[in-house]
């Protein structure tokens, strides 16, 4: 039998919910304008190809892809990051840098169900193009977190974890890993699972295991300083450097409880070439809100020009979560701002001009749609949430006015007709 149900994954939004949606997005979006970043947006479907050896094996065992009737290779877009390259490296000389962008869209994920975790959900991506220096990153995670403030969050709900892929070759590298075992440690503490590694290479040394466990555990700047003390690498102590300076930015901002340094994070896709990070709940009850990167070497292995880039993505749904966890999401209801209470015909006539000349005016305008009983009318009213109810009697309209009642103190007196629309722009004016 047919079944008629949503896809396993795949969300429903009802107004209450789109409204929580939207309520997400407009503060996402309003917090990127203050920063300076501009909005764009690109294709859902994208050729398979896009996403084949440049987002990794994960995220390419999940792909939503097929073949389209013209015999392409197509995937719905698992992730935005290839697709802003493509954009930008295709007009990179004629952008002004750095370039800093933004957009909010659907992506889709072939994951097993799970809290958190959506086969379709929505990502606000921020990305920097053109600025190889740690100004991006400091400006990035300044971004992510006034998207959690902005919605009443604090350093008591979420944080930021903050890592290095650069510091994790040069530390394996000293251990005496080439590139290929690096990438596959990389992986095996990024999903907290040596089969693949062991399957490869065999059961890594108990010394090896022993080394990258205290590393993993490193959880701050002095601690990261400490292990690298006796190091005599000049790459290593450049990198100690970009770190000190990007903690003091964050710390300059104001944000210094909001980032930790957690070299357990390594990130799952493949692109990362720098600074990781990844924000959490601080109860640690949810998957990540958000994840992000540098990925210097993306713009160009998608045909573009030689361009640094740092960006992040945060998810709607985690997101969401955490919000009703915390009674932080508003019930939002699009209340109307007048509900006309109408008694017969000929009194609909009369409200009829007066609602449409009050909703060209901007304002929100509800009314019985069939005549029913003036008491139910005010129930209406007041349960719609509107702040003025408009009452069109036949003795009001007989007289030439209409009855404006204030449905929160419940006051009301009569007016002319004639000075419907000014009456409710005075009310809202002074609101
Ligand atoms: P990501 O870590 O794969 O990074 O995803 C970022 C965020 O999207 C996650 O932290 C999570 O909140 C949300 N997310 C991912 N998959 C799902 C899912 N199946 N259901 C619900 N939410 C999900 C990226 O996508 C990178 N492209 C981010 C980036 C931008 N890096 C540089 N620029």
């Amino acid at each position: 039998m047919a079944s008629f149900q949503t896809l396993p994954g795949f969300r429903e939004f009802y107004p209450e919910d789109l409204a929580r949606r939207g309520h997400i997005f407009r503060l996402w979006r309003q917090n990127a304008g203050t920063f300076g970043f501009a909005e764009y947006d690109a294709p859902v479907l994208e050729p398979l190809e896009l996403y084949k050896a440049k987002s990794g094996d994960e995220i390419e065992g999940q792909l939503f892809n097929f073949t389209d009737k013209g015999g392409r290779d197509v995937a719905l877009r698992p992730e935005m990051t290839p697709t802003v390259c493509r954009l930008v490296g295709a007009k990179a000389n004629a952008l002004k840098r750095p370039i800093k962008w933004f957009s909010i869209g659907e992506f889709y994920r072939y994951e097993r169900a799970q809290k958190g975790r959506l086969r379709a959900f929505f990502q606000f991506n921020a990305d920097i193009f053109g600025e190889p220096g740690v100004e991006a990153e400091i400006e990035l995670i300044a971004l992510l977190v006034q998207c959690f403030r902005a919605f009443g969050l604090t350093e008591q709900d979420f944080y930021v974890r903050l890592s290095d892929r650069n510091l994790w070759f040069y530390f394996l590298e000293s251990l005496g890993l080439d590139e290929t075992r690096t990438r596959a440690v990389l992986t095996a503490v990024d999903k907290d699972d040596w089969a693949a590694y062991t399957q490869k290479f065999g059961a890594p040394e108990p010394v090896l295991r022993a080394e990258i466990d205290r590393f993993l555990k490193t959880r701050s700047l002095a601690e990261l300083e400490s292990a690298f003390a006796a190091s005599s690498s000049e790459a290593i102590r450049t990198r100690i450097a970009d770190w000190r300076k990007l903690v003091a930015g964050l710390e300059a901002m104001g944000l210094g409880a909001f980032v930790q340094v957690d070299l357990s994070v390594v990130r799952g896709l493949a692109y990362y070439t720098g600074f990781v990070f990844e924000a959490f709940d601080k109860k640690g009850e949810l998957r990540a809100l958000a994840g992000g990167g540098r990925y210097n070497d993306l713009v160009k292995k998608l045909g573009g020009p030689e361009l640094p880039a740092v960006g992040f993505a945060i998810g709607d749904v985690t997101t969401g979560l955490l919000l009703e966890q915390r009674g932080l999401m508003p019930t939002l209801v699009s209340a109307p701002d007048v509900y006309c209470v109408i008694g017969g015909e000929a009194e609909r006539r009369a409200a009829f001009g007066d609602i449409h000349a009050l909703r060209a005016a901007g304002y929100r305008v509800d009314y019985p749609m069939k005549e029913v009983a003036f008491g139910k009318q005010f129930k209406a009213a007041a349960e719609s949430g509107a702040k003025l109810a408009l009452i069109y009697g036949g003795d009001e309209l007989a007289k030439g006015v209409v009855k404006l009642r204030d449905l929160t103190d419940r006051t009301e007196h009569e007016l002319p007709r004639t000075q419907v629309l000014t009456t409710v722009r005075d009310f809202f004016s002074g609101q």
